[in-house]
């Protein structure tokens, strides 16, 4: 992981750093920094591929989280899946034409994440894949697609959990492209704590009455985007209603993906939350979302980034889905996975409200130096020539 003794190259082209979607944002944030502050520099692009657009879901995300602008955006926008992918390819190839990056980086497991990993290694350009090695092993699940994907051709693997690794060494990766760093979301979480806003104030901003956290067994965060959960309309609505159940015991606070909004107000299901039990907001900018979950008494979520948040901070998470590519979170931290059913949902939130949600403990290297062991490792082997 140190730099080797030979000098540096005359010059390397940049490292073209890529984001596209929400998850995306705090991921990148502290590696940007960390190849700024690695000795020597090692130099960056950041592009945009513009998957997400909304000042909500991205450009207030680049304020908190202290990002640069991109230097480029591709301004793809929403789509089907092909055509969405499609897109960010046709108009990434250029980018790399350009700029004969030394490397891509990409991040996480979206749609553009796999995209620009294709466009670059068929102009043989090296990808460096940040968060590889998490299954679900589910294939229902876009993301699943993408992670198995982008890990099979990108040429370096920084892993978050050591069981993502065992994921690759059983897909065939060869031990060698595999580096565990540790996990870069954490250390934007960390960076960002005594920044973040209290829960009352974001209430208040958006003209709603705080004193609905102010309830004796505190309030609890929704977060609720997966495909899974909000396209079909009977699932959503069973969802809402264990929801409207949970809130008669716990407010809630939703923060609400457009995704959910959309499918809400196309299936009819608008009336199910009580506005006086379940506060909804917008989607949330980063310091709003780290303060309303440092302060809540339970996460409901089918997010993967609020599972490992939630166990960072030591809030108890319950997770509305069937499987988890985190499962650390589940091993050593605060979630549990609860499904889609209401009973089970229901005893999850009552188990944690009568004292028995998990407490854990924070994984290893989950630290707030993630991004610089990755620096650390990523210069020589960009010496190297990325093999
Ligand atoms: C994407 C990721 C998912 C991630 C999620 C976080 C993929 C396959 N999925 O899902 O892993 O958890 O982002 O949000 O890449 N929309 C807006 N404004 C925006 C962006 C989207 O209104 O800025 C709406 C559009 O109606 C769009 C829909 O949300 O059609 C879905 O957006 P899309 O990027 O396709 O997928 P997400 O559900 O956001």
């Amino acid at each position: 992981m140190t730099s080797p003794a030979s000098p540096a190259p005359a010059s390397i082209g940049p490292v073209i750093c890529v984001v596209g979607a929400r998850p995306n944002f705090m991921k990148m944030a502290p590696i940007l920094r960390a190849l700024a502050a690695h000795e020597p520099p090692i130099p960056a692009l950041l592009v945009h591929t513009g998957q997400h657009y909304d000042h909500g879901m991205s450009h207030q995300l680049f304020i908190d989280l202290r990002l640069p602008q991109p230097d480029i955006n591709l301004e793809v926008g929403s789509g089907s899946h092909a055509v969405q992918t499609a897109e960010v390819m046709r108009r990434f190839e250029p980018v790399i034409d350009e700029h004969k990056p030394s490397c891509v980086l990409v991040v996480g497991d979206v749609n553009s994440t796999l995209a620009c990993t294709l466009v670059a290694v068929k102009r043989n350009v090296p990808v460096a894949h940040v968060e590889a090695g998490l299954r679900s092993y589910d294939r229902k699940m876009p993301e699943e697609i993408n992670r198995v994907l982008t890990d099979q051709v990108a040429d370096r693997l920084y892993t978050t959990e050591r069981s993502a690794a065992d994921n690759l060494l059983r897909e065939g990766v060869a031990p060698e492209r595999v580096c565990f760093a540790g996990n870069v979301m954490i250390d934007s979480l960390l960076d960002s704590r005594e920044r973040a806003r209290s829960a009352a104030d974001t209430l208040r901003q958006h003209g709603l009455d705080a004193a609905l956290l102010q309830h004796p067994k505190g309030y609890g965060v929704v977060t609720m985007h997966r495909p899974s959960n909000v396209d079909d309309a009977v699932t959503l609505r069973g969802l809402l209603e264990t929801l409207a159940m949970v809130a008669r015991d716990l407010p809630l606070v939703f923060a609400m993906h457009p995704r959910t909004r959309s499918n809400i107000e196309r299936f009819g299901l608008g009336g199910l939350l009580d506005p006086a039990r379940v506060a909804v907001l917008p989607p949330q900018g980063y310091l709003e979302m780290v303060g309303l979950m440092g302060g809540a008494a339970l996460v409901l979520t089918d997010s993967g980034g609020l599972q490992e948040e939630t166990t960072a901070l030591g809030v108890p998470c319950l997770t509305m889905r069937e499987n988890t590519e985190r499962p650390i979170t589940v091993e050593q931290g605060t979630n549990t996975m609860v499904g889609r059913e209401r009973a089970a949902i229901l005893a999850g939130v009552a188990d944690i409200l009568e004292g028995r949600g998990k407490r854990g403990r924070v994984p290893e290297y989950w630290d707030g130096h993630a991004a610089e062991r990755i620096a650390a490792d990523l210069w020589p082997w960009l010496q190297a020539g990325g093999h």
